[in-house]
C-alpha cells in the first residue's frame, strides 16, 4: 500500500515560526508540504515512508536569509554549503544595490558588484534569464530576488559619479519592470557606495515608483552608517512614502567609534516612521562589518583585517595597521596600494547590536561573502549564533522570538507566501535542531566551520542536510514574488 506520507518527524519540540510558545508535536510531510501536524506519537508511523525520531529536538521552519551576496554563487555552488549547514532553507539576494542580473558588463564589474564574483559570473542580462539560471543549476536552497540599484546603473551610465539622466533613469526602469514581471522581490540601493554615492534622492524616488504596482519593496544599505545615519533613514523613509512600499533598512547598524551608543537614537527613529509606513530592518548578530576595502572607511579607531587583495594577496587575513607599519607608510596609504581589496571592519559596539537584534522590527540577515577566500564568520555562522549565543547563552530573547526573527517575520516581510512557518499546506521547509548545543563555530580567523547542533535540515520536503553533511539532495527553487 501506498504511504499516506512521505516522512514523519516525531516527537518533536515544534517552534512554529509565529513567535508562539513551543509544544511537542508529530509532523508529518507530503508532496514538498506540510500535511499534518498533530500531538506527539498521535500520527502512525507506518502511514511514512521515512521516520525521523525527533526525540525532543526543536523542529523550526526553515530559515530565511533575507539579507545574502549568494547571487552567483546559487547557480556556481548549488550545494550552497554555507547556508544549508545553517539550517538556511531560503537567501535573498540581490542586497546593497548589488545583484547578478539584470547586468551586462563591459569589463570586470565596478565595486562592490565584484563582491559576486569576477565578470565571467555575470550571464544574466535580464532577470528572466537568472531565473531560468537558478532553476536549471537547482540550488540546495530556495532562492528569491531584488534587484540593485548600482547593478543598473552599471548597465546605463558612463560613469558613475554623476547623477543619472531622465533617459538613463527610464532605461533603468525599463530593465527593473521587467524583473518585476518575472518575480524580483523589489529593489535595493547601496548608497554609501561610491558607485552610488552621487545617485540623488530623486534618482532612487523615479526609479522606485513601479514598485508598488507589483506589490514590491525597497531595501537599502543606507547613505551613511555613521554620524549621518538618522538622515540616510530619512531618505529611505521617503522613497518608501513616495513610491508607496515598505522600506527594509539593511544590516542596520552604528558604525564607527563616534556614533557608538546611538542605537536608542537610530530605532526611536525607526519607531517613530512605522507609525506612517511599514518600515524594517535586518541584522547579523556581530560586531563587525565586512565589505570591500574602503577609503572612507580606513581608521586607526578599530582594528581592519585585509580578507583579500589583488594589490598584495600574500596580506590576506593580516590587521591593516600592521601592514601599513610594515610597508612604513599611513593607512589610507597601505589601503590604496591593496586595492582591490577586502576587509573586516571591527566597527561596531555590542550594546548598540544588543539593541538592534532585540528590536521588534528586526529580522536576522547573514549579509555573507561567499566570494571572500576568507569570509566573515557570519556566512557560516549568522543563525546559530543567533540561537546559540545571543538567545541561549545571553538570554537576550526567547528562542522562539529568535526563531520568529528568522522566519514567520522574515517571510511576511519579504511577501514569502506559505513559507517561514510550520503550518498544514505550506511548504515543507524545515530545520531539526539541538536547543542545547546549537552553536557557530566560525570565527575570524578560522570562518569556514559549519556550525554544530543542526541535526537535519529539509528543503521543499526533501532531506538536504543531515548530520553535518549534505545528503546530495538540492530541492531548491526560485521563488517569485507572491508564488505559494
Ligand atoms: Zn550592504
Ligand atoms: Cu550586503
Amino acid at each position: 500500500m501506498p504511504h499516506l506520507f512521505d516522512t514523519l518527524i516525531r516527537c518533536v519540540t515544534l517552534i512554529d515560526g509565529s513567535g508562539a510558545a513551543a509544544r511537542l508535536a508529530d509532523v508529518a510531510l507530503r508532496d514538498g508540504r506540510i500535511a499534518c501536524i498533530d500531538a506527539p506519537g498521535a500520527i502512525d508511523p507506518d502511514a511514512a515512508a521515512h521516520v525521523v525520531e525527533g526525540d525532543g529536538l526543536v523542529l523550526a521552519p526553515g530559515f530565511i536569509d533575507v539579507h545574502t551576496h549568494d547571487d552567483t554563487n546559487v547557480v556556481r555552488q548549488p550545494a550552497m554549503t554555507p547556508k544549508l549547514s545553517q539550517g538556511v532553507t531560503t537567501v535573498v539576494v540581490g542586497n546593497c544595490g548589488i545583484s547578478a542580473a539584470p547586468v551586462t558588463l563591459t569589463g570586470e564589474p565596478p565595486d562592490p558588484m565584484n563582491l559576486l564574483g569576477h565578470a565571467d559570473a555575470f550571464r544574466y542580462p535580464d532577470f528572466k534569464a537568472y531565473v531560468d539560471a537558478v532553476e536549471a543549476a537547482q540550488p540546495a536552497v530556495n532562492v528569491a530576488a531584488l534587484v540593485g540599484h548600482t547593478a543598473l546603473r552599471s548597465n546605463h551610465m558612463d560613469r558613475f559619479d554623476r547623477a543619472a539622466t531622465p533617459q538613463e533613469i527610464a532605461a533603468m526602469r525599463a530593465q527593473l519592470e521587467e524583473a518585476l514581471q518575472h518575480g524580483a522581490l523589489g529593489l535595493s540601493t547601496g548608497l554609501a557606495y561610491a558607485n552610488a554615492f552621487s545617485a540623488p534622492t530623486e534618482e532612487v524616488l523615479a526609479l522606485a515608483e513601479p514598485l508598488a504596482n507589483a506589490g514590491a519593496l525597497y531595501a537599502t544599505h543606507l547613505r551613511s552608517e555613521f554620524a549621518e545615519i538618522l538622515d540616510a533613514m530619512d531618505e529611505a523613509f521617503r522613497i518608501g512614502r513616495h513610491a508607496r512600499v515598505p522600506v527594509v533598512i539593511s544590516h542596520l547598524k552604528c558604525a564607527g567609534v563616534a556614533n557608538w551608543g546611538r542605537s536608542t537614537e537610530v530605532l526611536d527613529a525607526l519607531d517613530g516612521a512605522q507609525r506612517w509606513q511599514p518600515v524594517g530592518c535586518d541584522c547579523y548578530p556581530y560586531t563587525a562589518s565586512s565589505s570591500t576595502l574602503d577609503l572612507k572607511q580606513v581608521t586607526s579607531d578599530f582594528d581592519i583585517m585585509v580578507t583579500w587583495s589583488e594589490g598584495a594577496p600574500e596580506m590576506s587575513g593580516r590587521l591593516l595597521a600592521d601592514i601599513a607599519a610594515e610597508w612604513q607608510v599611513d593607512l589610507h596609504q597601505a589601503a590604496r596600494r591593496l586595492m582591490p581589496a577586502g576587509a573586516v571592519y571591527h566597527c561596531m559596539e555590542d550594546a548598540d547590536v544588543d539593541r538592534i537584534l532585540s528590536h521588534p522590527a528586526t529580522v536576522v540577515g547573514s549579509d555573507g561573502l561567499p566570494n571572500d577566500p576568507l569570509p566573515h564568520p557570519r556566512l557560516w555562522g549568522a543563525f546559530p549564533r543567533v540561537l546559540g549565543h545571543y538567545a541561549r547563552d545571553r538570554e537576550l530573547f526567547p528562542l522562539t522570538v529568535a526563531v520568529n526573527k528568522m522566519t514567520g517575520m522574515s517571510a511576511e516581510r519579504f511577501g514569502l507566501h506559505q513559507r517561514g512557518f510550520v503550518r498544514e499546506g505550506y511548504w515543507a521547509d524545515l530545520v531539526l535542531f539541538d536547543a542545547a548545543t546549537i552553536r557557530d563555530a566560525a570565527s575570524f580567523t578560522d570562518p569556514m566551520q559549519p556550525a554544530e547542533g543542526i541535526a537535519a535540515v529539509w528543503v521543499n520536503g526533501e532531506l538536504s542536510w543531515q548530520q553535518r553533511q549534505s545528503t546530495g539532495v538540492r530541492a531548491g527553487r526560485f521563488l517569485p514574488r507572491g508564488a505559494g
